[in-house]
């Protein structure tokens, strides 16, 4: 791993809905993470720390992912990571002045990756005076992004040694790889999946306890949302899990508990088995609508 780019953690989604009043509801009030104040129409903003955002809602025409944010260590990193995806012919641009005031961030750069998905890297965000409210759900953090990827080796070797994530496990068949973005402890804050096409797989939220995924399930079956796949449990980071649907049909996932890497000798990354044993050691089947929707990219 490189000293380059030393990331704090995954800072925000950037998520294209097509009605944002409606998604605006659902990421409010069901999903549990908090409304911050915007005065245009065109996206919301949604905290689960305290920052600023930790997610934003864009009015959009078909739902997908429209950027990753990224936050870098410390200030002085942000231009020789800067230099560092110029040298690789990715193009990156600085975001203006006026776009930054307006997301109440700090110098940002932007840069679109080999497969078409759009990276932001900053290292400044504002602070709220108060603290994250939590309502129903004790959510813990923003958890990770999981892509799917019709050229998972490809990938692979791009976000491990372009973006400088480590890998923390892979599926056997090529079939996906969890990382972590260097020095972030986490098993993963970042995922890809075998897919024929590349596009969204899910957005996670960490919670605090593992009653926060039973209370899940039977708010969302009052609610009418899909629950598509859990409660369950990940084999390779124990966590419990429960994914559901957005209004777009984009799928969200809440999860308890992973595993933690230190930064000097971490453990050597396992091949598992690429088996629905590996996915869910409950043996649960997800429905077919897991991951069906949404695209990377800024359009
Ligand atoms: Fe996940």
């Amino acid at each position: 791993m490189n000293n380059i780019l030393r990331y704090k953690k995954l800072g925000y989604v950037g998520i294209n809905v097509t009605d944002i009043n409606k998604s605006k509801h659902f990421y409010g009030e069901l999903v549990g993470t908090e409304p911050v104040e915007s005065n245009n129409s065109n996206f919301a903003f949604f905290r689960t720390s305290h920052d600023h955002h930790n997610v934003i809602l864009f009015q959009a025409s078909r739902p997908g992912i429209k950027r990753i944010g990224l936050e870098l260590e410390s200030p002085e990193f942000l231009e020789p990571a800067f230099e560092h995806f110029q040298a690789h012919g990715l193009n990156p641009y600085y975001v203006s002045d006026e776009e930054c005031a307006m997301f109440h961030q700090g110098k940002s750069f932007r840069f679109e990756d080999p497969f078409g998905v759009t990276f932001e890297l900053y290292t400044e965000m504002a602070h709220m005076p108060y603290d994250f409210k939590r309502t129903h759900t004790q959510i813990k953090r923003l958890g990770h992004v999981v892509l799917k990827s019709n050229t998972i080796p490809e990938a692979t070797k791009f976000y491990n040694e372009v973006m400088n994530f480590a890998i923390s496990d892979l599926m056997e068949g090529e079939a996906g790889a969890w990382m972590r973005l260097f020095p972030v402890s986490y098993h993963h804050s970042f995922a890809i999946f075998k897919a024929e096409e590349n596009g969204l797989h899910h957005v996670n939220f960490m919670v605090t306890e593992i009653d926060d995924i039973g209370r899940a399930r039977n708010r969302f079956l009052r609610n009418d949302v899909p629950v598509v796949f859990g409660p369950g449990r990940h084999t390779p980071s124990g966590a419990v899990f429960l994914y559901y649907l957005d209004p777009d049909g984009m799928t969200i996932e809440y999860s308890f508990g992973m595993e933690e890497f230190p930064e000097e000798n971490p453990r050597q990354p396992r091949l598992l088995a690429a088996s629905a044993d590996t996915i869910d050691l409950w043996g649960g089947i997800a429905d077919p609508r897991l991951a069906a929707m949404g695209s990377v990219g800024e359009a």
